[in-house]
């Protein structure tokens, strides 16, 4: 457990825990404010996150950035960004088990640091890891969990999004219903 950001930070940029580690440009520890209340939490990094060094900047990321906006949520304002593992699986498959093991320490870590009062995990991979192992993510996205004090969410992936636009009416609600949440249990989000 590191005590402060900085040194988890660069830390977490030196990381060879796993062999995601061979084919990485980039550690993508996180992007966001670091005092959030809010935080998301999704898959692993694609080609472009790897590139840039930060979640979510592809077209996945554009679409995620669009439904923050329209609940005045914002990285550059008063949400933090990260994802299950921190270097890009190849070819975008999904994480192992064994690296989502390997990895998640530094994400327990930044969560420690942080106490964020509500949880959002992005698509199956991460909801699965964090509320619960047989979670649904088609029934169960919007859906409140609670762990340890932490209010937890799934929402649908961005990426499922693309793939399937007719969900993008069902993914919005959830963005409503963690609005109403916010304004209910945070203090400095709005
Ligand atoms: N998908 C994810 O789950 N995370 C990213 O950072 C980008 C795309
Ligand atoms: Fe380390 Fe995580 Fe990267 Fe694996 S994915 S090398 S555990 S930072």
């Amino acid at each position: 457990m590191y005590k402060t950001w900085e040194e988890l930070k660069d830390a977490c940029k030196l990381c060879t825990k796993c062999g995601l580690c061979e084919d990485r440009t980039n550690v993508v520890f996180g992007i966001g404010v670091k005092d959030a209340e809010v935080m998301f939490i999704g898959e692993g990094p694609g080609e472009n996150e790897d590139l840039q060094g930060e979640p979510f900047v592809g077209r996945a990321g554009k679409l995620l950035d669009k439904m923050l906006e329209a609940v005045d949520l914002s990285r550059d304002k008063n949400i933090y960004i990260a994802n299950m593992v921190k270097c890009r699986p190849p070819k975008n498959r999904d994480p192992k088990p064994e690296e989502t093991e390997l990895c998640i320490d530094w994400l327990r870590n930044q969560v420690k640091l942080m106490r964020p009062k509500i949880i959002v995990c992005l698509g199956r991979i991460a909801a699965a890891k964090l509320i619960k192992a047989d979670i649904k993510i088609t029934k169960e996205h919007g859906v409140w969990f609670e762990k340890n004090g932490t209010l937890m969410m799934a929402m649908l992936h961005p990426a499922a999004l693309l793939r399937d636009p007719r969900k993008k009416p069902e993914a919005f609600e959830d963005f409503l219903k963690l609005q109403e949440k916010i304004n209910e249990v945070c203090r400095h989000t709005y």
